[in-house]
């Protein structure tokens, strides 16, 4: 699947799965922007079709100038993927404060918000885009300690659906993926304060998923490259579970 010219941003294109994304979409031909707040992990991507740049997807007026500059650049926005993300320590409620619960849903669904609308100033004129959100299929199929977290995805997939409906008349395509228990620096970061969490990957999250594998990076970028894709023209408001079975 091609995807030469067109013009993607990805968010947290540092992360585990955000370089996967970047690196195949680069692959595939296209130009990518990738957005993180860590300036070190972005430094190792070093692609003709790359360009780093580095903010908060949470300072709006910086985002809202980021994209408007890769617009007047490129004369277009083809694509936004939304791979950035918080994770949160396994915690009883009662033990959550407010603050960490806002700061979990500003980080993984406040940031949507910001995003989508600032690709949707340049998607809609044209009449064409095509924006995806990595979740998580914790969002339907939860576990305990996770609510805060769990909560953040479950907002994602229900502000993708109703982004999906809103410009859909636009043809600007709006999905959602899934990704069960996954090999990156996160999944560490889900374990109780103090667990063992190379014993945890084993023992809990690779037992939950019935194929018997973590799901690796490429997996997901597999499907963004599909969801990108012309191959994809009427997939919108979808769900796509890149789990290993974890959600059945
Ligand atoms: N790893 C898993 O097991 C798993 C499972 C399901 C869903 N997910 C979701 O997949 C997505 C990607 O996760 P990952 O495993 O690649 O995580 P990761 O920690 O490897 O990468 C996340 C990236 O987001 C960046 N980031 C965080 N806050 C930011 C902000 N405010 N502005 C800009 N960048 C920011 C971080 O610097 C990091 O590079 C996340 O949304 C995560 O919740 C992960």
């Amino acid at each position: 699947m091609k995807l030469t010219n067109k013009v993607i941003i990805v968010t947290g294109a540092g992360g585990g799965m955000g370089k996967a994304i970047a690196l195949q979409l680069v692959e595939r031909g296209a130009f990518v922007v990738g957005i993180d707040i860590s300036v070190e992990s972005l430094s190792d991507i070093q692609q003709d079709n790359f360009e780093a740049k580095v903010a908060d997807v949470l300072d709006e007026q910086k985002i809202s100038e980021l994209f408007s500059e890769i617009s007047n650049t490129h004369g277009k926005i083809d694509g936004l993927v939304n791979a950035l993300g918080i994770a949160q320590s396994q915690t009883p409620i009662e033990e959550v404060s407010l603050e960490q619960w806002h700061r979990l849903l500003n980080v993984n669904a406040t940031s949507l918000f910001i995003t989508c609308k600032e690709a949707v100033k340049y998607m809609k004129p044209k009449r064409q885009g095509s924006i995806i959100t990595i979740a998580s299929i914790s969002a339907v199929r939860p576990r305990p300690g996770l609510q805060s977290y769990i909560a953040s995805k479950g907002a994602a997939e229900s502000f993708s659906r109703a982004m999906a409906i809103e410009l859909a008349p636009y043809s600007i395509r709006v999905n959602t993926i899934h990704p069960g228990p996954a090999d990156t620096n996160m999944l560490g970061q889900f374990a109780e304060e103090n667990a063992d969490v190379t014993a945890m990957k084993d023992a809990v999250f690779k037992q939950s998923v019935p194929l018997g594998e973590l799901i690796q990076p490429d997996d997901i970028a597999g499907a963004v490259v599909y969801l990108l894709s012309d191959g994809a023209k009427m997939v919108t408001g979808a769900t796509l579970n890149v789990d290993g079975g974890r959600g059945l």
